[in-house]
Protein backbone atom coordinates (compact mmCIF):
# COMPACT_ATOMS: atom_id res chain seq x y z
CA UNK A 1 0.00 0.00 0.00
CA UNK A 2 1.04 3.22 -0.91
CA UNK A 3 2.62 5.65 2.16
CA UNK A 4 0.00 8.53 3.13
CA UNK A 5 2.24 11.62 4.08
CA UNK A 6 0.78 14.42 5.44
CA UNK A 7 2.18 18.05 6.01
CA UNK A 8 0.63 20.74 7.89
CA UNK A 9 2.07 24.53 7.02
CA UNK A 10 0.95 26.78 9.58
CA UNK A 11 2.03 30.78 10.44
CA UNK A 12 0.65 34.26 10.09
CA UNK A 13 -0.60 35.97 7.29
CA UNK A 14 1.32 36.17 3.98
CA UNK A 15 4.13 34.12 5.32
CA UNK A 16 4.01 32.55 2.28
CA UNK A 17 2.33 29.46 3.24
CA UNK A 18 0.24 28.70 0.62
CA UNK A 19 2.43 29.76 -2.38
CA UNK A 20 5.08 26.61 -1.04
CA UNK A 21 1.84 24.76 0.36
CA UNK A 22 0.53 24.24 -3.36
CA UNK A 23 3.91 23.85 -5.26
CA UNK A 24 5.17 21.38 -2.41
CA UNK A 25 1.77 19.36 -3.67
CA UNK A 26 1.84 19.73 -7.47
CA UNK A 27 5.58 18.38 -6.93
CA UNK A 28 4.75 15.36 -4.80
CA UNK A 29 1.16 14.76 -6.27
CA UNK A 30 -0.42 15.40 -3.01
CA UNK A 31 -3.72 17.22 -2.87
CA UNK A 32 -3.62 21.01 -1.44
CA UNK A 33 -6.18 22.07 0.59
CA UNK A 34 -6.23 26.08 2.03
CA UNK A 35 -7.96 25.85 4.51
CA UNK A 36 -7.96 29.86 4.82
CA UNK A 37 -10.11 30.08 1.57
CA UNK A 38 -12.95 27.96 3.65
CA UNK A 39 -13.24 30.36 6.14
CA UNK A 40 -12.75 33.24 3.75
CA UNK A 41 -15.53 31.67 1.67
CA UNK A 42 -18.10 31.24 5.00
CA UNK A 43 -17.16 35.39 5.60
CA UNK A 44 -17.78 35.62 2.15
CA UNK A 45 -21.09 33.90 1.75
CA UNK A 46 -22.53 35.43 5.47
CA UNK A 47 -21.72 39.20 3.67
CA UNK A 48 -23.62 38.41 0.77
CA UNK A 49 -26.57 37.43 3.18
CA UNK A 50 -26.16 40.45 4.99
CA UNK A 51 -25.79 38.25 7.87
CA UNK A 52 -23.24 40.30 10.62
CA UNK A 53 -19.36 37.72 10.95
CA UNK A 54 -19.65 38.55 15.03
CA UNK A 55 -22.96 36.94 15.03
CA UNK A 56 -21.89 32.80 15.92
CA UNK A 57 -25.44 31.32 15.42
CA UNK A 58 -26.57 33.07 12.18
CA UNK A 59 -23.16 32.08 10.72
CA UNK A 60 -23.35 28.66 12.10
CA UNK A 61 -26.43 28.32 10.14
CA UNK A 62 -25.18 29.26 6.58
CA UNK A 63 -22.14 26.85 6.82
CA UNK A 64 -24.77 24.18 7.82
CA UNK A 65 -26.10 25.47 5.04
CA UNK A 66 -23.76 26.18 2.12
CA UNK A 67 -21.70 23.86 -0.27
CA UNK A 68 -18.11 25.13 0.40
CA UNK A 69 -15.78 23.48 -1.96
CA UNK A 70 -12.14 23.56 -3.25
CA UNK A 71 -11.97 21.94 -7.20
CA UNK A 72 -9.18 21.17 -9.21
CA UNK A 73 -9.80 22.65 -12.42
CA UNK A 74 -7.70 23.49 -15.31
CA UNK A 75 -6.52 27.02 -14.33
CA UNK A 76 -5.75 25.84 -10.87
CA UNK A 77 -7.39 25.50 -7.47
CA UNK A 78 -10.29 27.08 -7.09
CA UNK A 79 -13.01 27.94 -4.46
CA UNK A 80 -16.91 27.48 -4.83
CA UNK A 81 -19.62 28.40 -2.36
CA UNK A 82 -22.45 26.49 -3.56
CA UNK A 83 -21.16 26.07 -6.98
CA UNK A 84 -20.55 29.74 -7.38
CA UNK A 85 -16.39 30.02 -8.23
CA UNK A 86 -15.42 33.33 -5.82
CA UNK A 87 -11.93 32.41 -5.76
CA UNK A 88 -11.39 35.87 -6.61
CA UNK A 89 -14.61 37.61 -4.61
CA UNK A 90 -12.61 36.17 -1.29
CA UNK A 91 -9.80 37.78 -1.11
CA UNK A 92 -11.41 41.62 -1.60
CA UNK A 93 -10.68 43.56 1.45
CA UNK A 94 -14.46 43.46 2.34
CA UNK A 95 -14.35 39.52 3.29
CA UNK A 96 -10.16 40.19 4.38
CA UNK A 97 -10.92 42.62 7.40
CA UNK A 98 -14.22 40.89 8.61
CA UNK A 99 -12.76 36.80 8.56
CA UNK A 100 -10.91 36.81 11.73
CA UNK A 101 -14.59 37.54 13.27
CA UNK A 102 -16.02 34.28 11.48
CA UNK A 103 -13.00 32.60 12.16
CA UNK A 104 -12.98 32.95 16.13
CA UNK A 105 -16.83 31.34 17.08
CA UNK A 106 -16.29 28.27 18.56
CA UNK A 107 -18.88 25.87 16.59
CA UNK A 108 -17.60 27.67 12.89
CA UNK A 109 -13.98 26.51 14.20
CA UNK A 110 -15.40 22.67 15.07
CA UNK A 111 -17.37 22.43 11.97
CA UNK A 112 -14.76 23.17 9.34
CA UNK A 113 -11.75 21.30 11.70
CA UNK A 114 -14.21 17.93 11.10
CA UNK A 115 -15.04 19.17 6.95
CA UNK A 116 -10.52 19.44 6.99
CA UNK A 117 -9.84 16.44 8.24
CA UNK A 118 -12.30 14.84 6.02
CA UNK A 119 -10.72 15.62 3.43
CA UNK A 120 -7.25 14.58 4.25
CA UNK A 121 -9.17 11.19 5.83
CA UNK A 122 -6.42 8.46 3.80
CA UNK A 123 -4.63 10.73 1.42
CA UNK A 124 -1.20 12.08 1.51
CA UNK A 125 -2.17 16.23 1.79
CA UNK A 126 -0.29 19.37 2.24
CA UNK A 127 -2.81 21.76 4.30
CA UNK A 128 -1.88 25.26 5.33
CA UNK A 129 -3.67 27.47 7.37
CA UNK A 130 -3.17 28.65 11.38
CA UNK A 131 -4.40 25.48 13.59
CA UNK A 132 -3.23 22.63 11.21
CA UNK A 133 -0.45 21.31 13.15
CA UNK A 134 -1.88 21.70 16.71
CA UNK A 135 -5.67 20.72 15.49
CA UNK A 136 -6.84 19.44 12.02
CA UNK A 137 -3.76 17.01 11.67
CA UNK A 138 -2.52 16.78 15.18
CA UNK A 139 -0.25 13.10 13.81
CA UNK A 140 0.80 15.53 10.34
CA UNK A 141 4.21 13.53 9.75
CA UNK A 142 5.86 17.14 8.82
CA UNK A 143 4.81 20.14 10.39
CA UNK A 144 5.96 23.80 9.34
CA UNK A 145 5.32 26.83 10.82
CA UNK A 146 6.31 30.31 8.81
CA UNK A 147 7.22 33.36 10.07
CA UNK A 148 8.38 36.74 8.75
CA UNK A 149 8.61 40.14 9.69
CA UNK A 150 5.33 42.75 9.38
CA UNK A 151 7.41 44.93 7.00
CA UNK A 152 7.93 41.91 4.74
CA UNK A 153 4.61 40.42 4.77
CA UNK A 154 3.24 43.62 4.09
CA UNK A 155 5.69 44.12 1.34
CA UNK A 156 4.61 41.02 0.07
CA UNK A 157 1.26 41.33 -0.47
CA UNK A 158 1.50 44.74 -1.86
CA UNK A 159 3.69 43.34 -4.59
CA UNK A 160 1.01 40.79 -5.17
CA UNK A 161 -1.83 43.60 -5.00
CA UNK A 162 0.34 45.64 -7.77
CA UNK A 163 0.84 42.89 -9.99
CA UNK A 164 -3.24 42.42 -9.86
CA UNK A 165 -4.22 45.90 -10.56
CA UNK A 166 -5.32 45.73 -7.07
CA UNK A 167 -5.37 49.21 -5.79
CA UNK A 168 -2.85 49.22 -2.31
CA UNK A 169 -1.31 50.98 0.40
CA UNK A 170 2.00 49.57 2.17
CA UNK A 171 0.96 51.13 5.80
CA UNK A 172 -2.43 50.13 5.85
CA UNK A 173 -1.18 46.49 4.70
CA UNK A 174 0.68 46.54 7.93
CA UNK A 175 -2.39 47.56 9.80
CA UNK A 176 -4.58 45.10 8.32
CA UNK A 177 -1.94 41.86 8.75
CA UNK A 178 -0.98 42.99 12.30
CA UNK A 179 -4.96 43.26 13.18
CA UNK A 180 -5.55 40.09 11.70
CA UNK A 181 -2.28 38.31 13.42
CA UNK A 182 -3.33 39.76 16.96
CA UNK A 183 -6.87 38.31 16.79
CA UNK A 184 -5.90 35.29 15.02
CA UNK A 185 -3.38 34.21 18.30
CA UNK A 186 -5.23 35.61 20.93
CA UNK A 187 -9.07 34.06 20.55
CA UNK A 188 -9.67 31.33 22.67
CA UNK A 189 -10.20 28.41 20.48
CA UNK A 190 -7.53 27.01 18.48
CA UNK A 191 -5.58 30.07 18.34
CA UNK A 192 -2.60 30.37 16.10
CA UNK A 193 0.38 29.14 17.82
CA UNK A 194 3.49 27.02 16.68
CA UNK A 195 2.98 23.10 17.42
CA UNK A 196 5.68 21.83 19.41
CA UNK A 197 6.41 19.32 17.12
CA UNK A 198 6.83 21.96 14.24
CA UNK A 199 9.79 23.13 12.55
CA UNK A 200 9.96 27.09 12.85
CA UNK A 201 11.16 28.75 9.31
CA UNK A 202 11.81 31.99 9.14
CA UNK A 203 11.07 33.04 5.49
CA UNK A 204 11.81 36.72 5.82
CA UNK A 205 14.90 36.86 3.52
CA UNK A 206 14.35 34.01 2.08
CA UNK A 207 13.09 32.93 -1.67
CA UNK A 208 10.27 30.97 -2.12
CA UNK A 209 12.45 28.27 -3.79
CA UNK A 210 14.62 28.66 -0.69
CA UNK A 211 11.62 27.96 1.77
CA UNK A 212 10.39 24.72 -0.75
CA UNK A 213 13.47 23.16 -0.99
CA UNK A 214 13.91 23.49 3.39
CA UNK A 215 10.04 22.08 3.62
CA UNK A 216 10.78 19.19 0.81
CA UNK A 217 14.10 18.12 2.76
CA UNK A 218 12.15 17.83 5.73
CA UNK A 219 9.90 15.46 4.07
CA UNK A 220 12.32 13.45 2.47
CA UNK A 221 13.84 13.29 6.38
CA UNK A 222 10.29 11.80 6.94
CA UNK A 223 11.04 9.41 4.38
CA UNK A 224 14.31 8.29 5.11
CA UNK A 225 13.92 7.87 8.57
CA UNK A 226 10.30 5.99 8.09
CA UNK A 227 12.22 3.30 5.56
CA UNK A 228 15.23 2.62 8.19
CA UNK A 229 12.21 1.73 10.93
CA UNK A 230 13.84 4.43 13.00
O1 LIG B 1 -3.71 34.26 3.02
P1 LIG B 1 -3.77 34.85 4.39
O2 LIG B 1 -2.64 34.37 5.24
O3 LIG B 1 -3.94 36.31 4.40
O4 LIG B 1 -5.06 34.31 5.09
P2 LIG B 1 -5.78 32.93 4.94
O5 LIG B 1 -4.84 31.79 5.12
O6 LIG B 1 -6.58 32.97 3.71
O7 LIG B 1 -6.71 32.95 6.22
C1 LIG B 1 -7.68 33.96 6.41
C2 LIG B 1 -8.12 33.94 7.86
O8 LIG B 1 -8.83 32.73 8.13
C3 LIG B 1 -7.03 34.01 8.91
O9 LIG B 1 -6.61 35.33 9.19
C4 LIG B 1 -7.71 33.36 10.10
O10 LIG B 1 -8.56 34.26 10.78
C5 LIG B 1 -8.61 32.31 9.45
N1 LIG B 1 -8.04 30.96 9.46
C6 LIG B 1 -8.13 30.23 10.63
O11 LIG B 1 -8.59 30.75 11.65
N2 LIG B 1 -7.72 28.94 10.67
C7 LIG B 1 -7.20 28.36 9.58
N3 LIG B 1 -6.83 27.08 9.64
C8 LIG B 1 -7.07 29.09 8.38
C9 LIG B 1 -7.47 30.41 8.35
O1 LIG C 1 -0.49 31.93 2.33
P1 LIG C 1 0.16 33.10 2.99
O2 LIG C 1 -0.81 34.17 3.36
O3 LIG C 1 1.03 32.72 4.15
O4 LIG C 1 1.17 33.75 1.95
P2 LIG C 1 1.21 33.66 0.36
O5 LIG C 1 -0.08 34.16 -0.17
O6 LIG C 1 1.67 32.31 -0.08
O7 LIG C 1 2.42 34.65 0.03
C1 LIG C 1 2.28 36.03 -0.03
C2 LIG C 1 3.16 36.59 -1.14
O8 LIG C 1 4.53 36.52 -0.74
C3 LIG C 1 3.06 35.85 -2.47
O9 LIG C 1 2.93 36.79 -3.50
C4 LIG C 1 4.38 35.13 -2.60
O10 LIG C 1 4.80 35.02 -3.92
C5 LIG C 1 5.32 36.01 -1.80
N1 LIG C 1 6.44 35.28 -1.17
C6 LIG C 1 7.71 35.75 -1.32
O11 LIG C 1 7.88 36.75 -1.98
N2 LIG C 1 8.79 35.13 -0.73
C7 LIG C 1 8.62 34.05 0.01
N3 LIG C 1 9.67 33.46 0.58
C8 LIG C 1 7.31 33.58 0.17
C9 LIG C 1 6.23 34.24 -0.43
Amino acid sequence: MEQIITVAIDGPAAAGKSTVAKMIANQLGFIYVDTGAMYRALTYQSLQEGVDPKNEERVLTILMNSIIELKQTENGQRVFVNNKDVSEEIRYPDVTSQVSFVAQHPSIRKEMVSRQQKLANNRSVVMDGRDIGTHVLPDAEVKIFLVASVEERAKRRHEENIKKGIPSDIQSLKKEISDRDQIDSNREVSPLIKAKDAIEVDTTSLSITEVKDQILQEISKYNTKNSKGI
